[in-house]
């Protein structure tokens, strides 16, 4: 009973409460925090995620600029029914990449963190240009102009010195090299082994079945890569987590 005697003088001065409350969440602050300034790393290291490539980093961007991210997030969350709707839960690593990051908490649409691959690129002009002419119940907004607008490649070198100032490890080479892979990416009968030597995995083809090079190619490129950079058949989460 004494020390409730004791708090009631707490109680009753109006300062020395706030002194004390500053205490105890500047202690409880302290508490939290710290931790993260010794752990090594916040993200686990995974196998397979590699920067953005020249044209998916462009239809990223294009991405980001019609706003998708309005109605749809990537990120998979660590429940049952998200797991087997859209496959395996998102990893911190999967979008290390990402500036900025396109999780988001608006599901008008289905989340797209691992839609690459699961549709074709004749599906994704066709859903683009007309969402009800695939998925009549949709009230995903026409997207067709997309087909129209020719893509220029005056920015995309210093598109990714941007990137890599706030830390995407791109090489002076994949900076040197940024228009060349740019445009090798949509050309199927580009020389992929540079690009792919710098960028494994990329997936080189005329994305938007068109001659000239458009954003559409660009977002398709991008909502292709979306999710596949991880291999989960031989992915095993760090127990040590
Ligand atoms: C007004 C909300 C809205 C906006 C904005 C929007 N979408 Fe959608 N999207 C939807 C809805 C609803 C669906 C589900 C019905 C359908 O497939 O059309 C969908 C479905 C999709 C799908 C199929 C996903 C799947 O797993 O079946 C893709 C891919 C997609 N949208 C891409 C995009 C892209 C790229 C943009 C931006 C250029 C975009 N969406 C903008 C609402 C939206």
């Amino acid at each position: 009973m004494r020390i409730l005697e004791k708090h009631k003088i707490l109680e009753k001065n109006a300062t020395l409460l706030l002194v004390f409350s500053f205490l105890v969440v500047t202690i409880g602050g302290i508490v939290q925090i710290t931790p993260l300034f010794y752990l090594e790393n916040t993200i686990e290291k995974v196998e397979g995620v590699r920067p953005y490539t020249p044209l998916e980093l462009a239809g990223r961007d294009i991405y980001i600029r019609e706003g998708c991210y309005v109605c749809h997030s990537q990120m998979i969350r660590p429940m049952r029914d998200e797991v087997e709707r859209y496959g395996h839960y998102s990893l911190a690593a999967e979008s290390m990449y990402d500036h900025p990051f396109q999780w988001g908490s608006k599901r008008t649409g289905p989340d797209l963190a691992r839609v690459g691959g699961r549709y074709s690129d004749e599906w994704h002009i066709d859903h683009l240009r007309d969402p009800q002419s695939v998925v009549p119940e949709s009230i995903m907004p026409k997207y067709g102009f997309l087909l129209d607008r020719v893509i220029h490649t005056d920015h995309i070198q210093q598109r990714l010195v941007a990137d890599r100032r706030v830390g995407v490890p791109y090489t002076d080479e994949m900076i040197q090299n940024a228009v060349a892979d740019f445009r090798t990416q949509a050309d199927e009968f580009g020389d992929l082994s540079a690009l792919q030597s710098r960028y494994p995995g990329a997936q080189v083809r005329n994305f938007d079945r068109q001659p000239q090079l458009t954003e559409m190619d660009a977002l398709i490129a991008y909502l292709q890569v979306l999710g596949t950079m991880v291999d989960f058949s031989t992915f095993e989460p760090d127990p040590n987590r």
